[in-house]
């Protein structure tokens, strides 16, 4: 798996700076007119690009951030009506296209994970470089916490999540030592909890921090990532045009291998079992899948954040519904 997260991101300043820029542009085709949705606004770095790419285009774009929808309403007014910033989840995005009454698009964009802004900000407990409340949710106002979630899983279950979202390799000992704790004293902070893995895995001796991958696993846990991952996708491919396209950059092999295994599922004409001779499942093709396009040397010197981006393409060929993700 790649490192996702602070050891990843070498920014200091709550600025973001967008991912493959240019490419997304060019692969969802937006110098052409069309209606795009921006699935993960953030600070609204893609937006704008689809909005400038032609004076014409209209995105609806979609944050489960209330922060990052308040900046964006006020900062992405010039765009007026051609411009629409929704404070949902993609898992929605039916919803949110049924109620603005938009059938169908030309092109979305899924950038995953999160904002340099959301990182870099110290109240959200996403990071182990700032002390703060153990949040982790995007959504302030929707599930458990990292830290109600610390104090109240059994021990199984936070090996569970350690090992399937992070990859920790402390897995048992991280989480007996979170239960023996939280018998005296809830985990509270994000120092807290830092304070315990270093206890355990010793101090920060390379790049990589003692704290990432326990931080990567419970950020994804908490915001139920890769599920929605699943669900968004569906619905993307559902609600694109045929010619339409649906570009998804990912930070790390979780999420990569849920589009991965989605594209080519839908790119497959047949998925019959291996050796049967007439075809009986009835399937179509239902995309064309592009090569995948990683940042550029330069574009990971400027920004180093985009070092573990991978992009990943598709074109609707079939105008049928997304199937759902295995
Ligand atoms: C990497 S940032 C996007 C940055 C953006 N492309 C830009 O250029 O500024 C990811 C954003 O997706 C949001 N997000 C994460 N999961 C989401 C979900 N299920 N639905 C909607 N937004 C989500 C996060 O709150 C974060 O703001």
């Amino acid at each position: 798996m790649g490192i996702y997260g602070e050891d990843a991101n070498f920014s200091r300043n709550a600025e973001h700076i967008p991912v493959l820029c240019g490419e997304v542009v060019s692969s969802l085709n937006c110098r052409q007119k069309g209606v795009f949705v921006d699935c993960t606004f953030g600070a609204g770095g893609h937006s704008k690009m689809i909005l400038e790419s032609n004076k014409g285009n209209r995105v609806i774009a979609l944050d489960k951030d209330a922060t990052a929808v308040e900046s964006g309403k006020t900062g992405m007014s010039v765009y007026h009506e051609r411009f629409i910033l929704v404070k949902a989840g993609f898992e929605t995005l039916e919803d949110v296209l049924n109620s603005l009454k938009i059938e169908q698009v030309n092109g979305l964009i899924f950038d995953l994970g999160m904002s340099s802004i959301q990182l870099d900000g110290a109240s959200r407990g996403f990071s182990f470089r700032f002390d703060s409340e153990l949040d982790m949710r995007f959504d302030k106002n929707q599930g458990a916490t990292a830290a109600d979630f610390l104090n109240n899983a059994s021990e199984n279950e936070l090996c569970r999540v350690f090992r399937e979202y992070g990859e920790e390799e402390r897995t048992l000992a991280v989480a007996r030592a979170i239960t023996a704790r939280r018998k005296s004293t809830p985990l509270r902070t994000t120092r807290d909890l830092v304070l315990l893995i270093e206890r355990i895995k010793g101090p920060k001796r390379n790049k990589i921090h003692p704290a990432t991958k326990v931080f990567q696993a419970l950020r994804i846990y908490v915001n139920n990532e890769l599920e929605n991952l699943k669900i968004g996708l569906m619905q993307a491919v559902s609600r694109l045009k045929t010619g339409g396209r649906l570009a998804v950059i990912s930070y790390h092999s979780l999420e990569d291998r849920i589009v991965k295994q989605y594209f080519s599922h839908l790119a497959r004409k047949c998925v019959c079992p291996p050796g049967q001779p007439i075809c009986t499942c009835n399937k179509k093709q239902d995309v064309i899948v592009f090569k995948l396009v990683r940042p550029s040397s330069e574009e990971i010197k400027s920004n180093p954040r985009s070092r573990s981006a991978k992009l990943r393409i598709a074109e609707k060929i079939n105008n049928t519904g997304g199937e759902n993700v295995a």
